[in-house]
């Protein structure tokens, strides 16, 4: 965590968090490439809180004090083939706009591994916005073959 400021700290969040996620829900455009889009919005309460007790779901933040001032949400992943029981899917992650280039982001990463290592989770996956490719590169993704699709039903 070299380079992270003194004073952030990184806790995974529980069903007990419900009211903070739903207040970064609200502002997490501020986390986004461009900030000037609009928020996701807040999940009613009771599913903020199912959310969060969703053990597949890993969702940390970096707090300073008070202050939100980055996040990462993975999935739990079971693999159907021999070799590790799980691998992880990092389906998004953002550092305050104020807070960027600073370790957070890195911070957060190391966090990650760490719950991978301790739970015998080899593999991590991302798709990237290009925007965030260098950062992935610096912390020790590479790039895998093949194409990320996506279809939306109507
Ligand atoms: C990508 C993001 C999470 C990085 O967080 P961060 O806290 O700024 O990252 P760090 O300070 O830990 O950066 C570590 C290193 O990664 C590299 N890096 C960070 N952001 C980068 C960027 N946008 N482009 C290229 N390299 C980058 C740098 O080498 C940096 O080290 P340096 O500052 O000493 O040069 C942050 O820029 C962000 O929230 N972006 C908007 C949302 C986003 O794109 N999220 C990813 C969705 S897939």
């Amino acid at each position: 965590m070299t380079g992270l400021q003194a004073g952030v700290a990184i806790r995974r969040l529980g069903p007990e968090d419900a009211e903070l996620f739903n207040r970064l829900s609200e502002a997490d455009n501020l986390f986004d490439e461009d900030p000037s889009g609009a928020p996701s919005g807040a999940l009613t309460p009771d599913g903020a809180r199912a959310f969060l007790a969703d053990p597949s779901v890993l969702f940390w933040v970096a707090e300073s004090g008070p202050l939100t001032v980055g996040f990462l949400h993975c999935i739990v992943q079971r693999r159907r083939t021999a070799g590790p029981w799980a691998e992880l899917l990092l389906m998004e992650m953002g550092v305050h706009t104020e807070w960027r280039r600073q370790g957070v982001g890195t911070a957060l990463v190391s966090t990650m591994e760490l719950w991978m290592a301790g739970h015998d989770v080899l593999e991590v996956w991302v798709p990237a916005n290009t925007y965030a490719v260098g950062f992935y590169l610096k912390s020790g993704f590479t790039p895998d073959e093949g194409a990320i699709l996506v279809k939306q039903l109507h």
